[in-house]
């Protein structure tokens, strides 16, 4: 008998359909975990999940008595109840590596788009306001290259981030991190910064550290007021890393100039978020790994892992071992 698989969004068409010729899969978009009543079947006898961000709890662990891996699509893995899955001997992997330079590359694009103005000033090209508007001071941007970028987290993509800066936009790079990174520091001069100082002396400010508890709301309104008043914040992250009604509120106080957000505290955000209404805010759906090529590298990686932990072998990617 084929073992049974859980799948959920999102794992690539071809991934899944090779691990549909092998196992036995059940597919599930947007799937309420807690009371669709086919996955909760299936989990009776699922002996492995893969997907993307769908928390896997204890609610959930205790319905699911042969599970032996939970594979995420994802280098982050906070939707994972780590302490629970240990005390059932369940294996959790993860994509790391794979997706470092499309996350900085899509983290350096938002950064830009924001001080540039880019959506803004797209819709105004578009709304053919250029033909009645003369370009002025109104429409300006603001310097990105020779400024100073604080990276908060300094682990593969802050430092793929730092590259980017310091090699492509002659940036001075500052790093707030839990310990230092000699690497980081001689290869692009980074400087070490306690979190405050960094705040203080930032250009533009980059979160990119995983959510955790130690920096799950690491950036309040106290944080946010430390910055420069002309700061861009960047968040590549997770949204659950700084408080997001303070940073609406620096926003609408004029504490920082803009904000660049990738990930937001709800996800979907909700339509009535107020980010979604300010100018300088520019947004993306948490879509920092998704190109074409890096999610199939990412479903086939998870998929390596998935196999491995299911047929008793040592996934590649294990996160508690
Ligand atoms: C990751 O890999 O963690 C991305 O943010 C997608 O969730």
């Amino acid at each position: 008998m084929k073992k049974k698989i859980i799948a959920y969004n999102r794992v690539e068409q071809p991934v899944l359909d090779d691990l549909k010729e092998k196992y036995d899969v059940h597919f599930f978009e947007n799937v309420d975990t807690k009371k669709d009543p086919a996955f909760l079947e299936h989990l009776k006898d699922a002996e492995g999940i893969i997907g993307l961000e769908t928390p896997v709890d204890r609610d959930l662990l205790e319905n699911a008595p042969n599970l032996k891996v939970v594979s995420n699509v994802s280098v982050g893995y906070n939707n994972l109840d780590i302490e629970e899955m240990n005390k059932r001997q369940i294996m959790a992997t993860n994509t790391p590596g794979i997706l470092t330079d499309t996350v900085a590359d899509a983290v350096f694009s938002i950064l830009t788009a924001a001080a540039r103005r880019i959506p803004e000033l797209d819709q105004f090209v578009k709304n053919g306001n250029w033909q009645t508007e003369a370009i002025g001071e109104e429409h300006y941007g603001t310097n990105i290259h020779h400024k100073t970028l604080g990276i908060i987290g300094m682990g593969r993509i802050g430092k793929a981030i730092a590259q980017r800066a310091h090699f492509g936009f002659d940036m001075a790079i500052l790093y707030h991190s839990r310990s230092r990174k000699q690497d980081a520091e001689a290869t692009f001069s980074a400087g070490y910064r306690e979190l405050d100082e960094l705040l203080q002396e930032s250009d533009f400010v980059c979160m990119i550290t995983p959510l955790t508890s130690e920096t799950e709301e690491m950036l309040g309104f106290r944080e946010f007021q430390l910055m420069k008043n002309s700061a861009i914040f960047v968040n590549g992250s997770r949204g659950k890393t700084i408080v997001e009604k303070d940073l609406i509120k620096a926003l609408e106080d004029g504490e920082i100039a803009a904000a660049a957000l990738d990930v937001f505290e709800n996800e979907p955000v909700e339509p009535d978020n107020p980010l979604l209404k300010m100018k300088n805010v520019v947004t993306t759906p948490h879509i920092g790994s998704s190109t074409h090529e890096t999610e199939l590298a990412m479903s086939e990686l998870a998929a390596k892992n998935l196999e491995a932990g299911i047929n008793g072998e040592n996934p590649p990617n294990l996160v508690n071992p």
